[in-house]
């Protein structure tokens, strides 16, 4: 199943001093969600910010707030992030040792699961919690800072975690290091929901914005695999050879 582009800027390239004021410039400026990357200093080497400033930002937009944590441990810490906000929580397969009681535990708030992947991590770490989840994460560069290189290496990943996920209603994101110029390639290896932090606040106003989102955009729409194409891979999987036409 081919799905729509979503763009979801992430906040840690704003001026945070400015913090409230950035994420209602990149809402006006076409920002489809929110990205937010919470950081702990132990799972990853930086802090960037916690649920009380998610909250405190919470009431500026109406876009959807696709929370990234990037702490361990993260369980005693969902619900927090729950109440201030969060729509899609993400937690990391490699923060600890219960990922499905992770998932089941962002379900029962009521809210969508995620997991995100490093870049060392095999796409196998999702195999048995297919059914917990609303999104994979690839993380395209190694967590905690923004601004980094994309690793064309993940490219394999993104398309084998396409062809697992098939027709079950999962997002496929990809953080780091995204720009206009590999988005094509990103989208063609079959993600559908891409996180850009730098690319998208470069140059610092809001017109700046919103001609880099729609850039991004346009090279993910013209990059990404056709419908057809997709129905075609997952009928032959599944020997469904009837629906290929
Ligand atoms: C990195 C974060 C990313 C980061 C992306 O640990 O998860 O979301 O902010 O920033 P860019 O797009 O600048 O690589
Ligand atoms: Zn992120």
């Amino acid at each position: 199943m081919t799905r729509n582009i979503i763009i979801s800027p992430s906040i840690l390239a704003a001026d945070f001093s400015r913090l409230g004021e950035e994420i209602a410039a990149i809402d006006a400026a076409g920002a489809d969600w929110i990205h937010c990357d919470v950081m702990d200093g132990h799972f990853v080497p930086n802090i960037s910010y916690g649920a009380d400033v998610i909250k405190a930002v919470r009431p500026v937009t109406s876009k959807i707030f696709d929370v990234h944590l990037m702490i361990a441990p993260v369980d005693p810490y969902l619900e927090a992030f729950a109440k201030a906000g969060a729509d899609v929580i993400t937690v990391h397969a490699e923060a600890g040792p219960h990922l499905d009681r992770s998932l089941q535990a962002i379900r029962s708030l009521g809210k969508k699961a995620g997991v995100s992947l490093c870049p060392a991590t095999p796409e196998s770490a999702i195999e048995y919690v297919l059914d917990r989840l609303d999104l994979v994460l690839v993380m395209t560069v190694n967590p905690g800072f923004g601004g980094q290189s994309f690793l064309d290496s993940q490219l394999d990943k993104i398309r084998r975690i396409r062809s697992v996920i098939g027709d079950r209603p999962i997002r496929l994101e990809v953080d780091g290091g995204v720009t206009r110029d590999n988005a094509a390639a990103v989208a063609a290896a079959g993600a559908d929901t891409l996180v850009a932090g730098s690319a998208v606040f470069r140059g610092g106003n809001s017109a700046d914005y919103a001609s880099n989102i729609s850039a991004i955009r346009a090279a993910a729409e013209a990059g990404r695999v056709p419908e057809l194409q997709h129905s075609s891979v997952q009928s032959l999987r599944t020997g469904e050879a009837a629906r290929i036409r």
